[in-house]
């Protein structure tokens, strides 16, 4: 089981909510832990710890740094990865982003205008995303945004017509960005994302998640790729829009 700790042992309101998100999410309630990586929480936020100090404290805050920088001059529905989702054309479609993450993709969709399903599979990225989404919804600058932001805790490749019938917003568009598996450090792979490789694996049985996404989805699934990736199930997408390290391989359905 993935460790948490209180970062305080004198304050009893926080050892209380330590213990509510362990039982939770399945974690190990611990008062210190000597593992190579564990949750810590403390008064302001949760955050990831990586024991040996080689990368800080990772938690999300979508009221501020890169993610906040992007909202105000990431280039709005002119980006790239806003023409992939077709956001530039569709005012607010809904968008499932069956990978989220650390949620950074879908915050941008959310703030031009996108309802966004964010659904998650990993226990230590989804404690973070829902920290960080109770705390954006007190945060009266990127609030409205959050609204737009439905999390759910979930394996994206069981999702059927079925389970979605039941949802109250339809996706219009599916989109994937599964971790690539990287053997080792580059320029371009970022040390957070070597971190929860190890942490979450590499997404081998993501040609899965592209095939039960092309199932359901009614419009679009776009899929984020290194620029050098062989396509996902080695499927043509039906067109590429290509950035310097990325491209978005994007699979018409309608
Ligand atoms: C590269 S990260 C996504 C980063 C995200 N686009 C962002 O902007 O922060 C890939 C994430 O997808 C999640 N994931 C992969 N396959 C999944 C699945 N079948 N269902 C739900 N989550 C999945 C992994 O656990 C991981 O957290």
């Amino acid at each position: 089981m993935f460790p948490i700790i209180p970062s305080t042992l004198a304050d009893q309101a926080l050892i209380k909510k330590t213990r509510q998100l362990a039982c939770q999410w399945a974690f190990e309630y611990a008062a210190g832990s000597s593992e190579p990586f564990y949750l810590q929480l403390t008064p302001e936020h949760l955050q990831l710890i990586t024991a040996d100090q080689s990368a800080g404290p990772v938690f999300i805050d979508f009221g501020s740094g890169a993610v906040d920088h992007r909202r105000k001059f990431g280039g709005g529905k002119g980006q790239t990865l806003a023409k992939a989702v077709g956001l530039h054309k569709t005012g607010s479609p809904v968008i499932l982003d069956a990978t989220a993450g650390m949620g950074k993709d879908a915050f941008v969709f959310a703030s031009l205008g996108a309802s966004v399903i964010l659904m998650e599979r990993s226990p230590v990225s989804a404690a973070l995303l829902s920290d960080a989404l109770e705390r954006g919804q007190n945060n009266p600058e990127i609030s409205d945004i959050i609204k737009r932001m439905r999390f759910i805790f979930y394996d994206a490749t069981n999702i059927t017509e079925n389970t979605i019938r039941q949802w109250p917003d339809k996706p219009d568009v599916i989109y994937l960005d599964p971790m690539f598996p990287h053997r080792k450090k580059t320029a371009q792979v970022k040390k957070e994302m070597l971190i929860f490789q190890k942490i979450t694996g590499s997404d081998l049985d993501s040609d899965q998640l592209l095939a039960t996404a092309l199932n359901i989805a009614p419009k679009r699934v776009v899929v984020k790729r290194p620029i050098k990736a062989p396509y996902l199930n080695q499927q043509q997408p039906s067109y590429t829009l290509k950035m310097k390290k990325h491209r978005f391989d994007i699979y018409i359905t309608s």
